[in-house]
């Protein structure tokens, strides 16, 4: 790395600095007490390629009832296979279903009854973003305000996961952005094994169907989804490029974690450029 490439490095940890802090908010919004998304680029193209939540048509229907009273429609035969096995074992996907979707995935995922947590959820938070993304974040599980909106990281979170993505020079309609955990876990508490394995086979359909260049796990829980129980945690495994099934993974901290550890920023920024290495793409120059 020469003496340029680290001077550009620094000024775009600089910026990511920013980013992550509310200089980076036009005044208006600070004022407001708000905290602004970047907004999406070629905002048209992204219009039609996000799904807001389950998708437009029939999906959206299932997405809205605060309490699930559709009949209880279990997955597919290969997740219910897999509900019975511990999360270490399900590091290998069944083959999804022929004419799988993200559309007819969330509508799985609004009817499932498969855990504990339907019985406590407002909304099913399947995932939302482009249908054809390179890149997919996988977080942990939705919290109150995604529970409450039945979309993912739209919470403090989520706001800083917004400004790492505009970091990166992307826009979050470009990406797809998951959780392990499609239904809230009650109080934020960690998903429990089996509550991770009854949701996991949704998420290795989705990753079927998104067939992303690059995923980012974000923290332990979609680390140790993806590659077991004994895959070493985020702090040893960041930094590292893993490989799921010939998929292309990095992880980094989950940006709850960063909220708390400041330190942590630098060694996540280095990731998300890794990430931008992967898919080819050049880290924005400085505005
Ligand atoms: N944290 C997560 O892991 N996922 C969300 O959707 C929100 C917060």
């Amino acid at each position: 790395m020469d003496r340029f490439e680290i001077a550009r490095n620094l000024r775009q940890l600089i910026e990511l600095d920013r980013g992550f802090g509310v200089e980076f908010m036009p005044r208006s919004a600070q004022a407001a007490g708000g905290v602004v998304a970047p907004a999406p680029a070629r905002a048209e193209t992204v219009a039609r390629a996000v799904v807001p939540a389950v998708g437009r048509s029939a999906a959206s229907a299932l997405q809205a009832p605060t309490v699930q009273a559709a009949p209880v429609r279990v997955a597919s035969p290969s997740s219910t296979a897999a509900m019975a096995a511990p999360v270490a074992r399900l590091i290998a996907p069944a083959a999804p279903p022929a004419g799988d979707s993200i559309a007819v995935i969330a509508a799985e995922v609004a009817a499932c009854r498969a855990c504990g947590l339907c019985s406590t959820r407002m909304n099913t938070v399947p995932g939302e973003g482009a249908l054809r993304p390179e890149l997919l974040f996988i977080g942990e599980g939705p919290g109150a305000d995604e529970d409450t909106q039945g979309r993912p990281f739209v919470g403090v979170a989520g706001q800083l996961l917004d400004r790492m993505i505009g970091a990166m020079g992307l826009a979050r309609a470009e990406v797809f952005i998951a959780n392990v955990v499609k239904c809230r876990p009650p109080a934020n508490r960690n998903p429990l094994p089996e509550e991770i394995a009854a949701c996991l086979p949704f998420l290795h359909r989705q990753i079927a169907a998104l067939a992303p260049k690059v995923i980012c796990t974000l923290g332990n829980v979609p680390l140790r989804a993806l590659f077991g129980a004994e895959q070493p945690g985020i702090t040893s495994s960041r930094g590292k490029r893993l490989s799921w099934h010939g998929t292309v993974v990095i992880p980094t901290f989950h940006p709850s974690y960063l909220l708390r550890n400041e330190q942590a920023k630098k060694p996540a920024w280095e990731d998300l450029l890794t990430v931008l290495k992967e898919l080819g793409r050049e880290p924005p120059k400085r505005r």
